[in-house]
């Protein structure tokens, strides 16, 4: 037993002997039909008040019950909480006491005899009696957490004193992890989002919110408030990935872990394919597949959020069919191959791509009515030697057919675009 109860104990039986044999303090008692009637008839009363033992915490000066009891005629043997105190465990033994409790108080929120709620509460419901002195700002919002809507204030905070900030019961994401340990494993995973693995916190409220999940903000405004030089190099993009119409950055990166680095879904490439599956299909099922492709790095062409440039290139690639020649226009596929491949009209070492020491790149590169490097070339995979495509949309309907034969010394075309021709770089071939 308590030694706070049994001494509680000891003190009923004293004052139970004392009643029986010195005859009662006051006739009548302090319950009767007249006075205190309702004292003990709630669902809860208070330990003493229940056994009839108003004495232990109202001494009264004179003898016998006052007629008429004016303000002084009954004293309590000590003040504020020190009166709890004398059968309680202290209450603030925390770091942090709550308000109330350091004001002195303990019935801001008991009653000291009775109530209809547990513990004596003065009120209803535990958040009612909360928000009897904080400002309800937390089931007033669109999406509210669940302990909270269940008005289960306790959960999570002691009312009395605690050793965290908030009167928390546990800090930081440990708190969370008491009920969400389902989801601990998420957040385990091998590349941790920082603001994650620091608390959750960061991005969620404990209480609720105007947003989903409880986050201080939507979509990729959230991720703004941390990523700025994303926010400005978005609305530096001409050009803005569709992925990204939606605002929501999680279509491809996790919040909290990945098994991935850059906090991605899924591994680099297939982070691409799960919207590009036309692509995919197209890359597994070529035989012949662009170096960097293979190496399934999308990001040395393209930037997945946004660019300068069309189609998300990190550098410059024509959109057009035709347009008169700059190097320049071609930067992407110059950052890895020979810049001056279609600079000379004639050479023997610039390009393989030579009638005997005619640049053919130059012939149908760089022109006035240059072509781009696309009508023959694929960008990413294909059937062909040299990535030179099968086909060539043209106009709106036609797809212009390319059949590269590649010899020895050269290669022959069977195209749409002129009668078939050979080049080799041997023994030219003349026309
Ligand atoms: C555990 C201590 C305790 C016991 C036991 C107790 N009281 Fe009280 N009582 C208090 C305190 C503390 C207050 C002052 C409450 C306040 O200031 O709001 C109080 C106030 C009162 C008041 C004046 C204010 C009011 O609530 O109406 C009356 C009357 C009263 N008590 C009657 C009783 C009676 C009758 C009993 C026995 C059936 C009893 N009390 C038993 C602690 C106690
Ligand atoms: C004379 C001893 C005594 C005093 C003084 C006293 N209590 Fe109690 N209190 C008890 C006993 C006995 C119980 C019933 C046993 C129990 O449930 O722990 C109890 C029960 C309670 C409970 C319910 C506990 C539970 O777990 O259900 C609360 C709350 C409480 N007291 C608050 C107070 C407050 C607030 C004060 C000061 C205003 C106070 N008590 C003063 C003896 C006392
Ligand atoms: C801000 C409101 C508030 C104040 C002030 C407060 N309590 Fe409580 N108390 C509660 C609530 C709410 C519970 C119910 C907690 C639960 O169910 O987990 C409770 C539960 C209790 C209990 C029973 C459970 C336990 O923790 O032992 C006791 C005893 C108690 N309080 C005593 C006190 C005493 C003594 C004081 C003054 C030192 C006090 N309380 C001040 C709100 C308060
Ligand atoms: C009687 C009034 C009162 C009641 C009822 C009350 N509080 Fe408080 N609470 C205060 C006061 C006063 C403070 C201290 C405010 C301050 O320091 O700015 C406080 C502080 C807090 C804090 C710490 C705030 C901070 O900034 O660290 C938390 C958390 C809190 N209360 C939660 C609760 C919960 C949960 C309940 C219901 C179980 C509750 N309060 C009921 C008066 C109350
Ligand atoms: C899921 C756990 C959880 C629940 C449930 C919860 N809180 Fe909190 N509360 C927190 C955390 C975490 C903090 C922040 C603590 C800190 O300062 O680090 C907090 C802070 C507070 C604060 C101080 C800051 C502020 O937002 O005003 C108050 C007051 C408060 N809570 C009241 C309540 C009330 C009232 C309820 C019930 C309606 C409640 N809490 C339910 C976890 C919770
Ligand atoms: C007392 C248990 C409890 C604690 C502690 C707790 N939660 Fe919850 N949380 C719930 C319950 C219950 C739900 C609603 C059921 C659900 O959707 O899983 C919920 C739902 C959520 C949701 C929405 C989940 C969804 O799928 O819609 C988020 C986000 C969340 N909690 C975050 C947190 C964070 C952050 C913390 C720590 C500050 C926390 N929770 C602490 C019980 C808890
Ligand atoms: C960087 C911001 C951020 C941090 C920090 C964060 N979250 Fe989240 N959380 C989110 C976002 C965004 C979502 C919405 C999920 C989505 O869009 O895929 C979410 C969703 C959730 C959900 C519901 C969906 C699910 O995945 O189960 C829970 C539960 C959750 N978070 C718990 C936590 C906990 C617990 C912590 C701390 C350990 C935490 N979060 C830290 C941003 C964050
Ligand atoms: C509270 C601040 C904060 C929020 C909110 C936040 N992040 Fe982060 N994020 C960081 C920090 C800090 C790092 C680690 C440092 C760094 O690499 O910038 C990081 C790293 C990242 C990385 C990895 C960067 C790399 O170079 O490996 C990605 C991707 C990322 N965050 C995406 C997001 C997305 C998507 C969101 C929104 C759901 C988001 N972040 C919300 C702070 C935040
Ligand atoms: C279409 C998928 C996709 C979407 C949507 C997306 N990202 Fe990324 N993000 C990536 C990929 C892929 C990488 C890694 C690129 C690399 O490795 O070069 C990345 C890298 C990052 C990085 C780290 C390196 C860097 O480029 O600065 C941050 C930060 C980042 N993303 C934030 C965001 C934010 C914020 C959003 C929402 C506005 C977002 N991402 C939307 C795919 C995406
Ligand atoms: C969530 C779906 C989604 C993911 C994931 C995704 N994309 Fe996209 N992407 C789109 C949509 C929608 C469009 C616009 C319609 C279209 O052209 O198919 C688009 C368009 C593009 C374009 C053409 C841009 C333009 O201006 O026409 C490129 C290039 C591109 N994506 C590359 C990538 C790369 C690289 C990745 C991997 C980092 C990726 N996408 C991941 C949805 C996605
Ligand atoms: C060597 C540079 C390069 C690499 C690497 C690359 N791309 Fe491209 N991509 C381009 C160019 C150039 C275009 C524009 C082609 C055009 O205009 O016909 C393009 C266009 C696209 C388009 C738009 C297609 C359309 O019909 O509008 C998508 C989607 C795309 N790429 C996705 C990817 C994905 C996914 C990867 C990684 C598997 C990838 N790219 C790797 C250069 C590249
Ligand atoms: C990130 C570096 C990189 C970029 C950018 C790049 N390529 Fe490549 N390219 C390679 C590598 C590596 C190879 C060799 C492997 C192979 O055959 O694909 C290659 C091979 C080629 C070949 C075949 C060469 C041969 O001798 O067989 C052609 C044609 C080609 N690329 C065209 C282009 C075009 C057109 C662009 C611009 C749209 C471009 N590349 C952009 C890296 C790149
Ligand atoms: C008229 C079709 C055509 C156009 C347009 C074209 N190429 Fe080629 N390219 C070829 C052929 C055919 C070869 C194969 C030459 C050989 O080795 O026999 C080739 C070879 C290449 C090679 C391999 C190295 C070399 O020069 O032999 C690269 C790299 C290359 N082209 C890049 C480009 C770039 C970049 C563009 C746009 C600026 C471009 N090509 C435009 C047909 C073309």
């Amino acid at each position: 037993m308590n030694p706070r109860i049994f001494s509680f104990a000891v003190v009923v039986l004293a004052l139970g002997l004392f009643l029986a044999f010195a005859g009662p303090v006051h006739a009548q008692g302090c319950v009767t039909d007249t006075c205190h009637q309702n004292m003990g008839k709630a669902k809860f009363v208070h330990g003493p008040v229940g056994v009839g033992q108003c004495e232990v915490c109202h001494t009264s000066g004179k003898p016998g019950h006052p007629t008429k009891a004016v303000k002084g005629d009954f004293k309590l043997p000590a003040e504020g909480k020190e009166l709890c105190y004398l059968c309680h465990e202290p209450k603030d033994a925390g770091a942090v006491v709550h308000g109330p409790i350091a004001k002195g108080g303990c019935i801001p929120c008991h009653d000291p005899h009775q109530s209809n709620t547990e513990k004596q509460l003065k009120k209803e419901t535990t958040s009612q009696l909360c928000f009897d002195c904080h400002e309800n700002n937390k089931t007033t919002k669109k999406v509210v957490h669940g302990p909270v809507a269940a008005g289960d204030c306790n959960i999570c905070h002691n009312p009395h004193s605690s050793d965290f900030k908030g009167l928390v019961e546990l800090e930081g994401s440990d708190l969370c992890f008491l009920c969400h340990l389902d989801r601990q494993a998420q957040f385990e995973l091998r590349y941790k989002h920082q603001p994650a693995a620091e608390s959750c916190a960061k991005c969620h409220n404990p209480h609720a919110t105007d947003y989903s999940y409880m986050l201080l903000a939507e979509g990729e405004a959230l991720c703004f408030t941390c990523h700025k030089e994303m926010d400005q190099h978005l609305k530096d993009s001409q050009v803005k990935h569709s992925a990204l119409e939606q605002k929501i950055c999680t279509v491809c990166h996790t919040a909290h872990a990945s098994d991935y680095p850059r906090q991605l879904k899924s591994s680099a490439k297939d982070i691409c394919y799960t919207c590009h599956k036309d692509l995919g299909l197209q890359v597994r099922k070529a035989s012949r597949i662009h170096g960097p492709v293979q190496q399934d790095d999308c990001y040395a062409c393209h930037d997945p959020h946004g660019s300068a440039n069309t189609k998300i290139l990190k550098k410059r690639f024509p959109a057009q069919f035709y347009m008169p020649y700059a190097t320049e226009n071609y930067a992407i596929c110059f950052d890895c191959h020979n810049r001056d491949i279609a600079l000379d009209r004639f050479t023997t070492t610039l390009t393989g791509f030579r009638n005997g020491d005619q640049n053919m790149h130059y012939l149908h590169v760089n022109r006035e009515k240059g072509r781009s490097c696309k009508a023959c070339h694929e960008v990413h995979a294909g059937e062909q030697a040299k990535h030179i495509r099968k086909e060539v949309p043209f106009g709106k309907m036609w797809m212009l057919p390319v059949n590269y034969t590649q010899t020895k010394n050269g290669g022959s075309c069977n195209v749409g675009c002129h009668k078939p021709k050979e080049y080799d770089r041997v023994k030219p071939v003349t026309y």
